[in-house]
């Protein structure tokens, strides 16, 4: 290995990395795939997710069509709840149970298709609702064997999910955001078609691409594979294995792509040439933090989106108090990069450059000032708000987040540095205002 970041760093520590990434085809017109690429997978009789803004979409007939003319049973779930619950999680496993399809189809933003994996996950492997959950929350028990072949139709540019082994739940009793993680949850295929994603409102692709741009950037600056410990079993090797060379190949493209595109993508939706590399982005860094993991920024994003009270974003349905997934991420980005830039100055300057920022007389010490000061200038552009603060969070407000972020020990520990309750409290109050 030629960089000297990944250089092995002492015994009893990790030594080797895998690669896991679904198939993956990418471009426009692609869903017509569907029906042919189900059948040569052997499906038959396929249960296919959504949820009930996406199946009124044409895309969703575009699916259903596909699938039809292949000769392939549907069995249709369309009740997907957008910010998945265990209640919703454990409602489609039981539509899953009796419905016994031989293949999953999920078309839709993250929610569907983690959805998807998890109904996929108890009605192959039927278990107590907890065990499966990342630990501490649940029990963290390992998947015992492959599920039914799935099929991720993604019509966001954001969440990566169609080609990770995670699924992001909310635990209703604990008001916490956790999932359940395991190679064995991932899509067996994805069907990447942009042609989705050019009717989709300014705001929802400002704020799924930011999530991109922050799994790309979290899973560059993620702590190095060779300073996590080595695990019993090689089988045993954790998805989020931390920052590596090939996690970083993909990040490097996705940050580049979105410092070109992305407020492209958000000021014109007619521009498809923008749209279509945003999405590429997506897949790469979805790819990149399938492998990687991210780390600080989503960690206090589960805890912003949870404690929301009163905040409701233009562009998204309804009036219930809302912070979305890419919001909640980014609006932690600029203070967590500000403080960890100091593990690895010349990272952080580099992860700036390619997002665009000058970086020709950054000094090392001015490493999180330039990336922070570069990621806030994105977040102008693309119409966030103007920190925390501007979501409704205050001073009385960042113990109780910090407490909420704790239990994200997944993502904690991936992370370039150590963090308990007070630092986090701290980053928090770090993000109350940018501008
Ligand atoms: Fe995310």
């Amino acid at each position: 290995m030629s960089c000297c970041h990944y250089q092995p760093t002492g015994d009893g520590l990790e030594t080797a990395f895998t690669v896991d990434a679904s198939r993956i085809t990418f471009g426009r017109g692609c869903l017509e795939e569907l029906g042919d690429r189900a059948s040569a997978l052997g499906m038959t009789r396929v249960a296919l997710f959504s949820d009930a803004g996406v199946a009124a979409l044409e895309v969703f007939d575009t699916a259903h069509r596909s699938l039809r003319a292949a000769g392939i049973d549907i069995i249709e779930y369309t009740d997907v709840h957008v910010e998945p619950t265990d209640e919703s999680f454990t409602r489609a496993a039981a539509f899953a149970s009796e419905a016994e399809p031989d293949g999953y189809v999920s078309v839709g933003g993250g929610s569907v298709i983690d959805t998807a994996k998890a109904a996929n996950l108890y009605a192959t492997h039927p278990a107590d609702f907890l065990s499966y959950v990342n630990a501490p929350i649940g029990g963290g028990a390992p998947v015992p064997g492959p599920l039914k072949p799935h099929i991720a139709c993604p019509t966001t540019s954001g969440t990566g999910s169609e080609v990770t082994g995670i699924a992001i739940f909310d635990l209703l009793s604990m008001t916490a955001k956790t999932g359940i993680a395991s190679p064995a949850l991932r899509p067996t295929e994805a069907l990447v078609d942009p042609d989705c994603t050019d009717t989709l409102p300014a705001q929802v692709v400002a704020c799924s691409g930011l999530d991109v741009l922050s799994h790309a950037l979290e899973s560059f600056t993620a702590r190095p594979f060779v300073r996590r410990g080595a695990p019993d079993r090689p089988s045993l090797r954790p998805m989020s294995q931390g920052a590596n060379p090939w996690s970083d190949l993909g990040s490097r493209e996705a940050m580049r792509l979105l410092g070109s595109y992305l407020e492209r993508a958000v000021s014109d939706a007619s521009d498809r040439e923008a749209r279509e590399e945003t999405m590429w982005a997506a897949t790469l860094a979805g790819i990149a933090f399938g492998n990687a993991g991210v780390h600080i920024p989503h960690a206090m994003a589960y805890a912003v989106a949870g404690q929301v009270r009163g905040f409701h974003p233009d562009g998204y349905p309804g009036s219930a108090p809302l912070v979305p997934h890419g919001m909640s991420v980014i609006l932690n980005a600029p203070s967590v990069f500000r403080l960890t830039a100091s593990t690895n100055p010349q990272r952080h300057i580099e992860a700036a450059h390619h997002l665009g920022a000058d970086v020709s007389d950054a000094g090392q010490h001015e490493a999180g000032a330039v990336l922070a000061e570069h990621l806030v200038g994105i977040m102008r552009a693309v119409g966030m708000p103007n920190g925390l603060s501007a979501v409704g969070y205050g001073e009385a407000d960042w113990a109780r987040l910090a407490d909420g972020a704790w239990p994200q020990q997944r993502l904690l520990q991936n992370a370039p540095i150590e963090s308990d309750k007070a630092s986090l409290a701290q980053l928090f109050e770090g993000a109350v205002r940018y501008w």
